[in-house]
């Protein structure tokens, strides 16, 4: 999705807007949108980053200070070995006042350059997480060249009502569409507003689905001889088709088997899915006929997501070079396999 090859930086854009989509009315003085709670949320997430981004008419306009404000998240950061607030990058071509908020409090960084260059630079600075503030120019910039993993949106319930306020993002050309849609993460209820979770780059839709099979694989009964696994299969709009999980139907049935087997063989969608298993689909079995690997092919599901190879505890598994060997796209996610690894602590013989 990342239009910069090779960023490994998780960007996530956070805003809250109005039910029509404003950032701000255009009287004086700052539009309240969010509430305590959210203000709350927002310090905590502020607080798990290295950086944080905005515009410079967010400056001009709002004077925010942009710093983690609770003085136990500041002293959490500085126990880690972090400065007490993360960097605070501006974009900005013109002088920005001596005397802005942002200046009182940790290190800042005014930046002119393009976002590819904003975002390599803050790279080499060592910023693994970057969220970005707004305002509407900054967002639709970050979401329209494909920058973005996430978007935390808080909608309030009142309209501005007024074309001239800043919109929460311009015209231009976004990377989703009705068919090829950004994954829904999370809905919300925060008092009086409502937060939703978008996940927009594939790597993090991945790790969002493959954490849900990790979740269903704990649903598996308890076996010595066989693996708990989980599996979900997602169509090409992002809607979840089928799940399941290991021994939900019977005693011997694969979460893989188990998914399919809720889906006609000739679904359509099957042909743009992607199937997500906690662990790697198996090659070889002997308690029925066919492998996961084997189904998934006959399915004709083009791509596999997994977070663990087969470990050689019952047999050695050989599902990941098979798949691959019959044209299937096969995505290891490494970071997810201790989580696979805890739900099989009792076959692995783990403390
Ligand atoms: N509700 C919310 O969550 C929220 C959050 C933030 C802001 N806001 C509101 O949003 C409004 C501001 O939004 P906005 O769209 O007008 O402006 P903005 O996105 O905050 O800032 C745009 C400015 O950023 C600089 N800039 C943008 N991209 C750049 C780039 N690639 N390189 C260098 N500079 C770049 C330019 O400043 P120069 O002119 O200096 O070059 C540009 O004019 C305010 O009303 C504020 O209250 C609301
Ligand atoms: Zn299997």
């Amino acid at each position: 999705m990342s239009a910069i090859v090779g960023h490994t930086m998780y960007i996530l854009l956070s805003c809250a807007i109005s039910l029509d989509g404003y950032l701000d009315d255009t009287a004086s003085e700052q539009l309240v949108l969010s509430n305590a709670a959210d203000l709350d949320r927002v310090d905590e997430v502020r607080s798990g980053v290295d950086a944080i981004l905005v515009g410079a008419n967010t400056i001009r306009r709002d004077n925010p200070r942009l710093s983690v404000r609770s003085p136990a998240r500041r002293a959490a950061r500085e126990a880690a070995g972090k400065p007490p607030t993360p960097l605070k990058v501006i974009l900005s071509s013109r002088e920005v006042p001596a005397d802005a908020a942002f200046r009182a409090d940790g290190e800042s960084l005014i930046s002119s350059g393009s976002l590819a260059d904003v975002v390599a630079e803050l790279a080499e600075r060592g910023v693994e997480r970057l969220m970005v503030e707004g305002g509407g120019r900054v967002l639709t910039e970050f979401l329209t060249t494909g920058l973005a993993d996430e978007l935390q949106l808080v909608i309030a319930p009142f309209f501005v009502g007024d074309t001239d306020a800043p919109r929460f993002v311009h015209d231009g050309q976004f990377p989703w569409t009705s068919r090829s849609r950004a994954t829904l993460a999370s809905v919300e209820t925060i008092g009086n507003v409502a937060l939703h979770r978008y996940l927009l780059s594939e790597s993090a839709a991945h790790r969002h689905w493959l954490a849900h099979a990790i979740e269903l694989s704990h649903r598996c009964p308890p076996s010595t001889t066989a693996f708990s696994v989980g599996a979900v299969i997602v169509d090409a709009a992002g809607e979840v088709i089928a799940w399941g999980y290991s021994r939900e139907t019977d005693d011997l049935v694969h979460a893989e088997e188990s998914a399919l087997a809720k889906l006609a063989g000739d679904d359509p969608r099957l042909r743009t899915a992607t199937l997500y298993s906690s662990l790697e689909p198996c090659s070889e079995r002997k308690s029925r006929p066919r492998s996961c690997s084997r189904l998934i092919r006959e399915a004709g599901i083009p791509r596999v997501v997994f977070a663990l190879r087969e470990p050689s505890t019952f047999v050695v598994g050989e599902g990941a070079e098979e798949l691959t060997a019959a044209g299937v796209t096969l995505v290891e996610v490494p970071e997810l396999a201790d989580q696979v690894r805890e739900a099989n602590r009792l076959q692995l013989g783990l403390p």
